[in-house]
């Protein structure tokens, strides 16, 4: 049996070593893209082939792209506009028959699909997405020069989770997003995980050269997805010296070793101004996130740690009550939207409240930007497809998942005690197109007022008097956002909410996108958002009531703009 085992060991070995066929291919960049034909990645699915590939002889990074062994389904990008004139070294053993594929994989101005990039059926039209691959958590985020910095967890080679990068584009209005290349790639630390991003001013870290600021990016190398063994996850920093337009990784990373168990991630930095240090906060799988700090953000103390909303991607910063900055508020949140309100001494977090929700629904992993001006804190998150296995998104697109609009936070005060207020910004008011506005309407059951709008990117504003109506719809594309009386409960295309009638009305405003819906309820008080597939058809817009009547004093609809080229 032994003897039989061993044979067939052999065989397989000797079967696989057989198929696998060394590639070591250079070529001078002299174009923008280096393309590759890809096999849509199923869930779970691990990549034939691993490339390695080199810059003028230094590793560049690594990626696992399944290429396909007949036509594409569709092709990704590698954009090495940083990196021309540069001699690239692509290195592999193929393992199965992709010959054909890779000689496809080559140099190009143009990639192919290109044409209809952000044209695709399922686009949304004013969110952000990835114009190829998968893209989850949102990173570093950073408003610096006029421009705000988004980056994000990116698998830039399939519509999966792997390889994964930070993804990187850059605004001037928050609304208008260009793609530039991925800022920080797999390298011998592994995958690149979650952090946060922060301008060194005053150059602490001594990474600055010119004139222009040192931005730095604090992220986890997830060491267990290294192609180098014995790893783990460790925390580094990354920068750039010309406003996020190319990014170094620092030569003394990891700046904190794996700590405490093999789950820690996602770096949150901030410079805390009244003790003047830097701080890192920290997740570690129990639920605690660790405060770190720091003189020059590469030697690192830990002063205290806390619990909060049990999530990773932990996000923390100051706020003013209702306002008024001479009465300031810590917040800290965690990844799933849950935070709690306290106070913060740069060294050791104090609570005021339990944990408190105002962010509800399939947005996850989101965070504020770094020095947004007006002392404004601006938040994005991913809004994920998460149903069970995770195993759909955007179905039969060369991208996939996408982000929340940008979310105004503010902290108020309320019968309750302090809580968090979200509300789209008012930038996005730039993107109505058509507007209509109804006033002192009374809706009854079977009547609807909407019934000649269609539409499929549309905010809708309305207050309701709910009178005797037991529930009431908002029907966009044949699915609902259902508020039921009777219940007191927000069903948004089945995530819900539990919220009460203030004073007999509730105030809705939606935003209708090609695969998402986004409610802010009663100015802010509570943000639900979801992920949905339409049915292509159906563009109907509609509402409806039961059991009585409501009446609604203003209702306005837009249209919005597409935020893409
Ligand atoms: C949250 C998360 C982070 C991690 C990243 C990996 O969605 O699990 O904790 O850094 O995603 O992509």
């Amino acid at each position: 049996m032994k003897k039989r085992l061993t044979l067939l060991l052999t065989v397989m070995v000797s079967v696989g070593l057989a198929q696998a066929e060394p590639v070591n291919q250079t070529h001078t960049i002299n174009k923008r893209y280096l393309i590759w034909p890809v096999q849509r990645q199923a869930k779970g699915m691990k990549p034939d082939c691993r490339f390695f590939l080199y810059m003028d002889d230094a590793l560049f990074t690594f990626a696992d792209v399944q290429l396909p062994q007949g036509k594409p389904d569709f092709w990704v990008f590698t954009d090495l506009s940083g990196h021309q004139g540069k001699v690239l070294r692509i290195q592999s053993d193929l393992h199965g028959d992709y010959r054909a594929a890779f000689q496809k994989v080559t140099l190009s101005n143009t990639v192919p699909g290109m044409r209809s990039v952000y044209h695709e059926a399922l686009r949304p039209q004013y969110h952000f997405t990835s114009k190829r691959g998968w893209l989850n958590d949102t990173n570093g985020m950073t408003y610096y020069a006029g421009e705000w910095h988004l980056f994000y967890q990116h698998n830039p080679y399939n519509w999966h989770w792997c390889n994964i990068s930070w993804g990187h584009a850059v605004s001037n209005d928050l609304l208008h997003w260009e793609e530039l290349p991925d800022a920080i790639v797999p390298g011998p630390e592994g995958v690149i995980y979650s952090g946060s991003g922060a301008v060194d001013f005053h150059n602490h870290a001594g990474f600055q050269t010119g004139s222009d600021k040192a931005m730095i990016a604090a992220y986890t190398g997830n060491g267990l997805l290294s192609y180098e063994l014995g790893l783990n996850r460790v925390q580094c920093l990354s920068y750039s010296n010309d406003r996020g337009r190319t990014w170094t990784k620092y030569s003394g990373n990891p700046v904190i070793e794996n700590q405490y168990n093999a789950k820690d991630r996602d770096p949150k930095i901030f410079w805390y101004q009244p003790s003047q240090h830097w701080v890192m906060i920290d997740w570690e799988n129990r639920g605690w996130y660790h405060i770190n700090i720091s003189e020059d953000m590469k030697n690192w103390a830990e002063t205290g740690a806390y619990k909060s909303g049990g999530a990773e991607c932990p996000d923390m910063f100051e706020m003013p009550v209702d306002g008024d900055w001479n009465n300031t508020r810590w917040v800290v949140w965690s990844g799933n939207g849950r935070y709690k309100v306290g106070s913060f001494d740069g060294r050791s977090f104090t609570e005021e409240t339990d944990v408190q929700q105002s962010y509800w629904g399939q947005a996850y992993a989101g965070q504020t930007f770094s020095h947004a001006p007006d002392g404004r804190h601006i938040h994005m998150g991913w809004l994920r497809y998460d149903k069970p296995g995770f195993d759909a998104g955007h179905v039969g697109m060369p991208f996939n998942q996408q982000l929340t609009l940008p979310l105004d936070f503010t902290l108020c005060t309320t019968d309750s005690g302090l809580r968090l207020f979200i509300q789209p910004i008012p930038e996005l008011q730039a993107l109505r197109d058509q507007t209509r506005i109804w006033t002192d309407l009374t809706v009854k059951a079977g009547a609807d007022p909407l019934a000649d709008v269609t539409g499929t990117q549309v905010e809708i504003e309305a207050e309701i008097d709910l009178q005797t109506a037991t529930s009431i719809a908002f029907n966009l594309r044949g699915q609902a956002v259902r508020y039921s009386v009777t219940q007191q409960e927000l069903d948004c295309l089945g995530q819900c909410l539990k919220v009460a009638p203030d004073h007999g009305k509730i105030k809705l405003h939606l935003f209708l996108d090609t695969t998402s819906v986004e409610v802010f309820v009663n100015d802010g008080y509570a943000y639900l958002s979801a992920f949905t597939l339409f049915d292509g058809d159906d563009h109907a817009i509609g509402i409806s009531v039961e059991g009585g009547s409501i009446r609604v004093p203003l209702l306005k609809v837009h249209g919005l703009k597409s935020i893409w080229p």
